[in-house]
């Protein structure tokens, strides 16, 4: 039995000023965004919304301190929350959307179920997390020194709205580990077990126009990306509705010790550990579903499915280049370390793998990063 839903409405408008006008803002709204979004593109519009600038309440990617002081600083009377901006003011976003009185530690340790009381809106301005249709949530726990994801329907937005133009100003480096990020989705998605007809339309489509858009960058340099924004941010939404449904599995667990601890970016951590773990599957079980992706991958790399894995290696490390791990200060006697909080913490994730994977086999995978 499965049952697919589409939680929340999908829009689409050319710029930021054409939603505004749609969508009549109000007082009662509050707009969760960066400042460098704000001066370009909601300021000149004039919204009478409440703001919040994300950034004044730390840097990097969520982590449950910075959540807490987002929450404290909501001001009465919010009736929706419109998040404007990457994956990290989405996640964050989603946490506001939730009523009651909590610590973000008890909220992504499952000590407390809160439900929604605002609505919430959903705008992405980078071109990776597909968060805008998920019901997952993200974050550091400063305590345990790992990343930890949430996933609760209180948490899907009521409408995620596509706007090319926001993603344009993405710094290349960005669009790239947000990219990357998407392409992981759609191929973690389309491997794992949960995976339907459904939702692997979505994952296949995703990895075409992903793939597609990397050759083009390729071909014509990368300050050339953003002639393909548009395509990016439909393939990153599209990978999202895929792993909204199927999930994602082991690149993502792997990654999470190294986001967590050495806050290396979520996209780059993820490419640190895709083609390891990608290897590690196929000396486990050569044939299966991996022989599908190598044939879609084949096709759409135009080369044979047996080269297709390395052809796709390949044309991401010309995206975004892989560096050892050690390169990041991090030792190899972590590594049976990071493997133990993955079986621990990360089972949400690990029980769609395309095949089981032992802590011999993770410590392993770990050591083929180092190379
Ligand atoms: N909830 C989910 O389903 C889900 C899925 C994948 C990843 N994530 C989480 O999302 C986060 C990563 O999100 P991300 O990859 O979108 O990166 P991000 O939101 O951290 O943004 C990366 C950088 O780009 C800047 N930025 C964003 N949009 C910009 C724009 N249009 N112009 C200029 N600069 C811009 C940000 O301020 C930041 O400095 C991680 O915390 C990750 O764990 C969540
Ligand atoms: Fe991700």
């Amino acid at each position: 039995m499965y049952q697919f839903k589409m939680s929340t409405q999908i829009k689409g408008f050319d710029t930021f000023a054409e939603f505004a006008q749609a969508e009549s803002l109000r007082e009662s709204d509050l707009i969760l965004t960066n400042e460098f979004i704000y001066e370009p593109f909601i300021k000149p519009v004039g919204v009478p919304c409440r703001t919040l600038f994300q950034e004044k309440y730390g840097s990097g990617e969520p982590n449950d301190q910075m959540i807490d002081a987002i929450r404290a600083s909501v001001p009465d009377g919010i009736e929706r929350i419109i998040a404007v901006g990457g994956g990290t003011v989405i996640d964050i976003a989603k946490v506001l959307a939730l009523g009651g009185n909590w610590k973000a530690e008890d909220l992504f340790t499952g000590r407390v179920v809160p439900e929604k009381t605002r609505r919430l809106t959903v705008l992405p301005t980078t071109c990776g997390t597909g968060s805008e249709v998920t019901n997952v949530t993200i974050c550091e726990l400063k305590s345990l020194q790992t990343k930890k994801g949430l996933a609760l329907d209180a948490m899907y937005a009521d409408e995620a709205v596509l706007i090319p133009e926001l993603v344009r100003t993405l710094p290349y480096r960005f669009f790239a580990t947000s990219s990357i990020d998407a392409m992981i989705h759609a191929v973690e998605s389309f491997l794992s077990p949960k995976a339907i007809p459904l939702s692997s339309t979505f994952s296949e489509k995703a990895i075409e126009m992903i793939v597609s858009g990397y050759r083009y960058v390729a071909a014509n340099g990368a300050d050339r990306w953003t002639d393909q924004a548009a395509q990016f941010l439909t393939a990153s939404n599209f990978a999202g509705i895929a792993f909204g449904y199927a999930g994602c599995a082991a690149v993502h667990a792997l990654s999470y010790p190294l986001g967590g601890k050495y806050h290396i970016p979520h996209g780059e951590a993820n490419q640190l550990m895709f083609a390891a773990v990608m290897k590690r599957y196929r000396e486990k079980k050569p044939a299966g579903r991996l022989n599908e992706l190598e044939a879609l991958l084949g096709r759409v790399l135009d080369t044979a499915p047996g080269n297709a894995l390395d052809a796709l290696y390949a044309l991401m490390e010309q995206i975004l280049p892989r560096r050892p791990l050690s390169s990041y200060g991090i030792s190899a006697e972590a590594f049976p370390q990071f493997a133990d909080s993955v079986i621990e913490g990360q089972q949400r994730l690990l029980k769609n793998n395309y095949t089981e994977l032992s802590r011999e086999d993770m410590i392993g995978i770990y050591c083929m990063c180092n190379e």
